[in-house]
């Protein structure tokens, strides 16, 4: 069962101007409950039996489909298989995963032998008609609808009818994807996080157009791969990118709109987050986040901007806004737009901002709840828990914002409401 109150003193103390203590359980406690209770429930997949997993196919050999073929073969021992454009890519692949087999090898993690028993378990060609033999085939190409659509036009026909199909998009729709399959009801959204092997949560991204034992497939697939497994509905971002993508948005609007990025980057700190969101953005890199930022602008255009920054950064080609110790890059200063023109109003200080970005976040939880994106506030916190490594002693997301009165100021009632919140 997951605790429905929740509290916590320390960082979040003060973070709102109305931030309350409570006497109810702390957000620690609720945090562990969860993830205990989470492990245990698996998937939450369909009952149906799944079908098992012998061989796996991945398409594409980039960033993720590398790392998601080396997971593959370490958690499955299962032979695996990837394909890319060019002989060329998929031997870069291959490269990778040999180094990063020696690298375990180097560190003890791992013996001689078995670093050549899972090296040999993965092979690149790019002949795809040897998905034919494979359970389950993922795709991680570029992320773009037609791409990934013309790649499930080839090889389908290749297919087992029985064979899985997933897609590890971080955004796009399933459902869309999937239209022009002569089997829809098999093609799930497996959404792994980078980097795949340190990351436990994978979002399943559910359609209506599944049969019960895809989805067990792909929730027992996910246990397998010894990943917490959450249950979400095929909607734009998902969870932990819609959550972290509005973020963005409303930060990189008052940057836009002229606040000073540093006062504005370390608007946050008070909530005891991994990183700054500038850092976060480095590490996704600015041409990634702004396809993601565009992409949730084209779902909901209201609450979702696509930064006049962001996008000069990425076509300058910039590492971001930040150089790799945290200070604001010149360069990045020089594509600022300025202030608004047409706003009299001074940029707002750091407690502005942070209550901006909170209520933001308040309101996008309520709404994907509304939704029903996921069943309630403990599958939000779980996703931004293990997704993006959101403080276990803030209880993930919901007790911050209820704590902060965020959910108050936008909704009039908190997530959590319960004695723990009496005022
Ligand atoms: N990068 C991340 O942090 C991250 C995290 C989660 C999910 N994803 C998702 O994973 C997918 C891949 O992202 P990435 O960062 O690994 O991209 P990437 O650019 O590193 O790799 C994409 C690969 O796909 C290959 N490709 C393109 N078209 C192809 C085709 N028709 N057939 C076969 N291969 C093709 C490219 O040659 C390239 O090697 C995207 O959908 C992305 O949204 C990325």
């Amino acid at each position: 069962m997951v605790p429905d109150t929740v509290v916590e003193t320390g960082p979040l103390a003060g973070a709102g101007k109305d931030a309350r203590k409570s006497p109810g359980k702390s957000a620690s406690a609720y945090a562990a409950a969860l993830l205990d209770s989470e492990r245990q429930a698996a998937a939450g997949a369909p009952g149906a039996a799944p079908r098992p997993v012998r061989s796996v196919g991945v398409i594409g050999a980039g960033l993720m489909a590398s790392q998601l073929a080396m997971v593959f073969a370490q958690q499955l021992r299962v032979p695996v298989l990837i394909t890319d454009l060019s002989q060329a890519k998929v031997d870069g692949a291959l490269a990778w995963i040999a180094a990063h087999l020696e690298k375990l090898v180097r560190r003890g993690q791992l013996n001689g032998t078995a670093a050549r028993e899972l090296g040999s378990l993965v092979r690149g060609t790019v002949d795809r008609r040897e998905y034919r033999n494979c359970d389950v085939v993922i795709e991680a190409v570029f992320e773009e609808l037609s791409v990934k659509r013309a790649v499930f036009a080839e090889i389908e026909p290749l297919l087992r009818t029985d064979a899985l199909l997933l897609t590890n998009t971080s955004s796009l729709s399933v459902t869309t994807m999937g239209h022009g399959l002569v089997h829809p009801e098999r093609l799930v959204g497996l959404h792994f996080f980078n980097p795949v092997a340190v990351l436990p949560l994978v979002e399943i991204v559910r359609t209506e157009n599944n049969d019960d034992v895809s989805l067990a497939t792909a929730g027992s697939l996910a246990l397998l791969l010894g990943k917490t497994a959450v249950l979400v509905t095929d909607t734009p971002g998902f969870v932990v990118n819609r959550i972290l993508t509005r973020l963005f948005c409303e930060l990189l609007h008052v940057i836009d709109n002229g606040a000073d990025i540093e006062l504005a980057d370390h608007a946050l700190d008070p909530l005891g987050l991994p990183m700054t969101p500038l850092t976060l953005l480095g590490f996704i890199g600015p041409a990634v986040q702004l396809h993601i930022c565009e992409t949730m602008h084209g779902a909901y255009p209201d609450r979702f901007y696509v930064s006049t920054s962001l996008a000069a950064i990425a076509d300058a080609r910039l590492s971001g806004y930040l150089d790799k110790s945290g200070t604001v890059l010149p360069e990045a200063t020089a594509l600022l737009p300025g202030a608004d023109v047409g706003s009299p109003a001074p940029p707002p200080d750091a407690d502005a901002i942070r209550t901006r970005i909170l209520d933001a976040l308040a309101e996008e939880v309520g709404l994907m709840l509304a939704e029903k994106v996921v069943a309630g506030p403990a599958e939000v916190d779980l996703c931004m828990l293990l997704g993006a490594n959101y403080p276990r002693n803030q209880g993930g997301l919901t007790p911050l914002l209820d704590r902060s009165g965020a959910s108050r100021r936008v909704w009039g009632r908190d997530f959590h409401p319960g004695p723990g919140f009496a005022q």
